[in-house]
C-alpha cells in the first residue's frame, strides 16, 4: 500500500468512502474478520451496502460461540446475500486438547485458557489470512487502553500486513445509532448488558460502572485477558 493511500484512509471519516476507497485502490487481497458482534455488524453492512465484492468476510466459529452468534449470523447472510467464510479448529488439535484437559479446561489456568484459545481462534485466524495484505476489523480506540493507542491504519509487523481499523474512532452510541438507522441485525445478548462478546463459556454480562472487557475471561488478571488474536 502506497504512502497516499494509507494517509487517505487515515483522514477519510466516513465508513462507506473509506471501504470503497481501499477496495477500488488496492489490488491485493484484503479480508474482514466478524464475529458478529455490534461493530462488525456495521461494517458488514456497508461492505453488502456498496456491493463490494473484492473484500472477502470471514468468521472463526470456536464452537463455544453462543447460540445467539450462531442466529445473527444466519440472519445476515439472509438479510446481505453475503457470503460469510468459515474458519474451524483443526480436529485432532481439539480433540487432543479436550481429551488430555477436559472440556471447560480454560478455567483451570491461564495457559489451557490460552491454550484453547490458541486452537480454537489463532491457529484458524492463521489460516484465514494467509496471503491477504489488508486484514480489517472492527476495533475500537473506546474499548480498551490498548487500544486506545492504535491507528486506523497500523502496519502489523508480525503478520507482515495491514491492518484497518475503520471503526477506530466511534463511539458505542454511533456504532448503535448506525444498527438503528439501517436495520442491521445483532446479537441479541447486547440488549442484556453483554457488550464485549466472544466464546459463551468465557463471557458474561457487565454490571453497571464496569469496564467494557469486563465480561470477557472474567476469572483471571487484567493483564491476561488477551487471546491472541490482537495485540492489544
Ligand atoms: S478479542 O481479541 O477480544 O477476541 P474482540 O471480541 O474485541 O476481539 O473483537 C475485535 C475484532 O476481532 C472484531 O471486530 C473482529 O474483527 C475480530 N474477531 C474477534 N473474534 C472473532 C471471531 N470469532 N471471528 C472473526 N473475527 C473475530
Ligand atoms: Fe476457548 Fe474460551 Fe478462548 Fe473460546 S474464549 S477459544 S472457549 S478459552
Amino acid at each position: 500500500m502506497n504512502l497516499d493511500l494509507i494517509n487517505r484512509l487515515n483522514e477519510i471519516t466516513d465508513l462507506q468512502e473509506s471501504l470503497l476507497v481501499l477496495s477500488q485502490n488496492f489490488n491485493e487481497k484484503i479480508v474482514f474478520s466478524t464475529s458478529f458482534g455490534i461493530e462488525d455488524q456495521v461494517i458488514t453492512q456497508a461492505l453488502a451496502f456498496n456491493n463490494i465484492q473484492n473484500i472477502e468476510i470471514f468468521t472463526l466459529d470456536t464452537g463455544r460461540l453462543f447460540p445467539e452468534a450462531y442466529t445473527v449470523w444466519d440472519k445476515t447472510k439472509l438479510q446481505y446475500n453475503t457470503k460469510i467464510k468459515a474458519y474451524y479448529p483443526e480436529n485432532e488439535a481439539i480433540e487432543n486438547y479436550v481429551n488430555n484437559n477436559g472440556i471447560n479446561a480454560f478455567y483451570n489456568s491461564t495457559e489451557l485458557r490460552k491454550e484453547c484459545c490458541f486452537i480454537r481462534k489463532v491457529a484458524p485466524l492463521n489460516r484465514a489470512l494467509q496471503g491477504s495484505k489488508v486484514w480489517i476489523t472492527g476495533l475500537r480506540a473506546e474499548q480498551s487502553d490498548n487500544r486506545n493507542q492504535l491507528n486506523k491504519i497500523e502496519w502489523d509487523e508480525q503478520r507482515q500486513l495491514f491492518k484497518f481499523n475503520p471503526l477506530l474512532h466511534w463511539t458505542t452510541q454511533d456504532v448503535v445509532d448506525y444498527l438503528q438507522k439501517n436495520g442491521v441485525p445483532y446479537n441479541t445478548l447486547h440488549d442484556q448488558n453483554y457488550v464485549s462478546i466472544g466464546c459463551a463459556p468465557c463471557t458474561r454480562a457487565i454490571k453497571p460502572n464496569e469496564d467494557f472487557r469486563a465480561g470477557r475471561w472474567w476469572w483471571e488478571d487484567q493483564s491476561k485477558k488477551e487471546c491472541g488474536l490482537h495485540q492489544s
